[in-house]
């Protein structure tokens, strides 16, 4: 009896130290990501201050001002994305078609491809793809796997500015599939799907990591993979209904 407790002790201290581990592994990501645009702003309003004070100006009042409210945008951003990753609200699901929101998602980001340059394809599965899903969630994911493959086609080493998106039957599963002609990524699958990892200036490294909590939570998956001279994919998969 005594070991058994004494065993359920040292496990539920290793929980606690794990878990106290990844805590401070967010914060600290949280505050690198929070420190870059406060010190902008912050710069920002000084030379603001000085201005004012003498009149004198390199740079219009207005573009500072501008600068920090887009400072500002940043953060209000990042903080949604956080709080939509730790504290996601339930799943609300509903018999859906697969092919809706894909093709929504598609839709709301066409301008943005087209004004880009990039060619976005969508291939709906014929027939639909019963499923029971959370549409607006659904839609989040596809959002953040195109806007990634978009940034992916404007890297160097592209292909091609072409990105497509593809419903497809897998047996038990629905496959939703984003591929691009990009670059592809270096190092382990694992570390793209963690919180504020990123390669790009402006990038919050959330997309992913939402993405992976919503593909889950409806009973999927959602890897990630690149490999030389093949398009780079990210599947999502869709328990059919
Ligand atoms: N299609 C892709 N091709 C190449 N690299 C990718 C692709 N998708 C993701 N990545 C890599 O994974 C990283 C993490 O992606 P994620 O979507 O989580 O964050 P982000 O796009 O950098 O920022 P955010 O989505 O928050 O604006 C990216 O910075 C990029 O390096
Ligand atoms: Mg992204």
């Amino acid at each position: 009896m005594l070991l058994v407790r004494r065993t359920r002790k040292v496990e539920a201290a290793r929980v606690e130290a794990e878990r106290r581990a990844e805590l401070g592994e967010v914060a600290t990501g949280l505050a690198h990501e929070i420190r870059n645009p406060l010190n902008a702003m912050s710069l920002n309003l000084e030379l603001l201050e000085e201005q004012l004070a003498k009149g004198s100006s390199a740079v219009s009042s207005a573009e500072l001002a501008q600068a920090t409210r887009v400072e500002t945008g940043r953060l209000a951003r990042l903080l949604a994305d956080f709080l939509s990753y730790a504290r996601p609200s339930p799943l609300v699901t509903v018999p859906s078609d697969l092919n809706e929101p894909a093709a929504e998602a598609v839709a709301f980001l066409r301008p943005e491809a087209r004004s880009r340059r990039i060619s976005l394809e969508f291939k709906a599965h014929d027939g639909g793809a019963p499923a029971l899903l959370d549409a607006a969630r659904v839609k989040q994911v596809v959002l953040n796997l195109v806007g990634n493959a978009l940034d992916a086609v404007e890297t160097v080493g592209a292909t091609a500015r072409e990105v497509d998106v593809a419903i497809e039957d897998g047996g038990r599963f629905w496959l939703l599939t984003v591929s691009d002609l990009g670059p592809g990524f270096d190092g382990k699958n694992s570390d793209i799907f963690r919180v504020f990892v990123s390669t790009k200036p402006a990038g919050t490294g959330m997309g992913l990591p939402i993405a992976e909590r919503i593909v889950r939570a409806h009973g999927g998956e959602l890897t990630l993979a690149s490999q030389k001279g093949e398009p780079t994919q990210a599947v999502a998969t869709f328990p059919k209904a």
